[in-house]
């Protein structure tokens, strides 16, 4: 896309259009070989964390995550707003996990009518504008149960091996420029939480919640507060 173009659509646009487009080539970045010490921790971690619960993730991209969700969860509702991207998770297999996939944007989840025991949303967090993060915490908590788990997983920034930061802007939100297979340009919003950010943004929303930063990522993990 132009960059003309690109001025006048709103980064929430943006980021979906380059999602569908990128849907394809997705799942190369995790292929970088110095993250692959990281990825099986991670993976190992959210194979463990959902055993027999019901799980509902959010913005599930090509179902790279929900393959080890699946290794022992009971059930996933997989959603994300995207058709392209939903289209290749759908043709994975979860088996035994019973997975269904419904679109969905994750700031409403309004088709979502179920109450789950455990979310999940992996490399979400760091799209989100901060002005918006209560919306997406609060829609995805308004679909779960009470003391329900929760597993937040995303990138940290590392110097010299994340692509840099190509602007600010005045919310604080951080962006960076990428280029697809077809050499089209898409500025990204990208946000690098540090520990003290998502401590201070997740804790009136949980209990336990404990976060650990490895080397290329963060999670997150906690309970969902009564809604009292
Ligand atoms: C970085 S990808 C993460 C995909 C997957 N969770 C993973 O980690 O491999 C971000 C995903 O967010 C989805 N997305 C973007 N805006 C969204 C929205 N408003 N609601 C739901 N999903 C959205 C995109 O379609 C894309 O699949």
């Amino acid at each position: 896309m132009n960059k003309e173009l690109q001025d006048e659509i709103n980064p929430e646009t943006r980021l979906v259009d380059y999602y569908a487009r990128r849907a394809p080539e997705y799942e190369r970045i995790y292929h970088r070989p110095e993250r692959q010490e990281d990825l099986r921790k991670l993976e190992q971690l959210v194979a463990q964390a959902f055993r027999n619960l019901d799980v509902l993730e959010i913005a599930c991209g090509t179902g790279y995550w929900t393959q080890f969700i699946a290794k022992q969860a009971r059930s996933i509702l997989a959603t994300d707003c995207n058709r392209e991207v939903i289209d290749i998770a759908r043709h994975k297999d979860y088996t035994p996990c019973t997975v269904s996939f419904v679109e969905s944007d994750a700031y409403s989840l309004t088709n979502i009518e179920v109450s789950r025991l455990a979310g999940f949303s992996g490399f979400w967090w760091s799209h989100i504008a901060k002005a918006k993060l209560h919306k997406f915490i609060n829609a995805l908590h308004s679909k779960l149960d009470d003391r329900a788990l929760v597993l937040l997983i995303d990138n940290r920034y590392v110097e010299g091996n994340s692509l840099p930061i190509s602007r600010h802007d005045g919310e604080g939100n951080t962006y960076q420029m990428r280029r697809l297979a077809d050499g089209s340009e898409y500025e990204v919003r990208k946000n690098f939480p540090t520990k003290t950010e998502l401590t201070e943004r997740l804790t009136p929303y949980a209990h336990d919640l404990k976060i650990e930063f490895l080397t290329y990522y963060w999670l997150a993990r906690y309970r969902v507060t009564s809604r009292e």
